[in-house]
């Protein structure tokens, strides 16, 4: 996250009148702040000057559904959900739907029960909440590279845990990212990591992945799954898998035989790991298409974690009455087996429009099955018209000597894009090993996504004219 200086965070202590804690998370680590202005001002047919926003994991190809769905199911059902009904852990609804969810469409090994379920509000406040339950300040949780950005908060804004990233360069069988879900590569990189770590003097307490991959947009194969989790055994780390993505996985003809999803839920994973370490992470913002009802869930043996958790989700737990809304929807199968099915059709549709106008024009991206958004590589833009013959890009290594021109150049393109109109996601904010790549969201509307991309073909135009001053 960058070295932080004091003087400003003491400035700021002293202007605010705050903690040293919050100087430091109001100074470097409040996201949403800076974001609120083009949020609250996004594109449509009726607000051309508004800005597309393709930054953010967001799907709204199905808002229209699941806003007629809940508008119908908003009652107060049971009527002891306006008391404060059973507390932080969640509603006995929702976690007696959520349990049965998993068991039947994640296909869990164990049944599920309530006693397993934890809601949160979002799966960021569960991941917020599981670190502080399980690392002291300063402690590392080991995630695999290129990594969702939000880890970095939801993990350091209040528990003071630190990722720990799993770099794959130089690692044996390593050549490119589709050997970042091998599982022996995998293996080789998370004990490398883990003494890189051990000789910085940071304890790790925990393996986190996204299964499917934010932001490369794939699953882990079953047998990488289960080299996390050996690993995990083998050094009695926790094994947290955060599978918010499950239901966004779409048939993609440029991958003829996918790896499906497939839930760590549901292998028998016994004699390599102790099952009080293993927790499943869902929720309602991706697959549902409803970032904003703020709801999601930890799945886990270990009523130790749900204890500790619960002593602090009193001070921020979804309403009993939101839960419900929740809960009707996966209690109606039939339904939501209805809705996925339309959603992942259109989700097709989006990335067909969206990599033909990318192959079009010659712009490369890595091919995804999996979750709202596409990693297209840039990295040629990065470099001077005059060096770019022949496109070695070792040059756009994080560990290379000028790594920090490339990233600033990186950061231009995006502001440039922001100037167009456009805002897309600069790849740095992954923690990957090179400069050059981007994120695009595709699951905004078909309009939205057009016009997006139009003008991040114009924003391009300018970025070719700004480059013939980059030595
Ligand atoms: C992998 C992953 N985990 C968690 C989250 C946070 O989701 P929520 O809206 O449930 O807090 C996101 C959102 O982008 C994500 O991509």
């Amino acid at each position: 996250m960058g070295s932080i200086g004091q003087a400003p965070i003491d400035t700021a202590i002293a202007s605010h009148h705050l903690s040293s804690r919050g100087a430091q998370n109001y100074l470097y680590r409040d996201i949403w702040g800076p974001r609120q202005k083009y949020m609250g001002d996004p594109w449509s047919p009726n607000n051309p000057n508004g800005t597309v926003i393709l930054r953010l994991a967001e799907n709204s190809l199905m808002h229209d559904e699941i806003a007629e769905f809940i508008n119908a199911q908003a009652k107060v059902h049971p009527l002891n959900h306006l008391t404060y009904s059973t507390g932080p852990r969640g509603s006995r609804r929702l976690r007696n739907t959520a349990a049965s969810f998993l068991t039947e469409e994640f296909h869990s090994r164990d049944v599920i029960t309530a006693d397993n379920i934890f809601i949160t509000p979002g799966v960021a406040s569960a991941i917020d909440a599981l670190a502080w339950a399980i690392c002291n300040d300063g402690e590392g949780i080991l995630i695999p590279q290129p990594l969702y950005n939000g880890f970095h908060f939801d993990m350091l804004n209040r528990s003071n845990a630190r990722i720990v990233g799993v770099t794959y360069e130089g690692i044996e069988g390593y050549k490119g990212l589709e050997d970042l879900f091998s599982p022996g590569v995998n293996r080789r990189a998370l004990e490398s990591a883990l003494r890189r770590a051990e000789s910085e003097g940071i304890l790790v307490r925990a393996v986190l992945v996204s299964n499917p991959h934010n932001p490369l947009g794939r699953c882990y194969p079953p047998e990488t799954l289960k080299e996390f989790a050996s690993f995990c055994g083998k050094h009695g780390l926790h094994f947290i898998s955060d599978e918010i993505y499950a239901q966004s996985v779409f048939p993609n003809p440029a991958i003829p035989i996918p790896v499906p999803f497939i839930s760590t839920l549901s292998f028998d994973l016994r004699d390599i790991i102790d099952p009080n370490l293993i927790h499943i992470l869902y929720g309602a913002s991706k697959d549902f298409c409803a970032n904003g009802l703020r709801l999601g869930f930890i799945c886990t043996n270990n009523e130790g974690i749900i204890g500790a958790m619960s002593s602090i989700s009193m001070f921020s737990w979804s309403p009993h009455l939101l839960q419900d809304v929740w809960a009707a929807i996966l209690e109606d199968r039939q339904w939501m087996r209805g809705f996925m099915l339309k959603k992942t059709n259109l989700m097709a549709e989006n990335h067909t429009i969206a990599t033909s106008f990318f192959r079009l024009r010659g712009i490369c991206y890595f091919e995804m099955n999996a979750g709202l958004f596409i990693w297209i590589d840039l990295r040629h833009l990065l470099l001077s018209k005059s060096v770019q013959s022949g496109y070695d890009y070792s040059a756009l290594r994080v560990t290379s000597p000028d790594a920090s021109i490339y990233k600033q150049r990186e950061m231009r393109i995006a502001d440039i894009c922001m100037e167009n109109g456009v805002m897309i996601a600069p790849g740095n904010v992954y923690m990957p090993e090179e400069f050059g790549w981007f994120r695009i969201t595709f699951t905004v509307g078909k309009a939205a996504l057009v016009e997006g991309l139009e003008r991040f073909w114009r924003a391009l135009g300018d970025i070719e004219m700004e480059r013939r001053d980059w030595e």
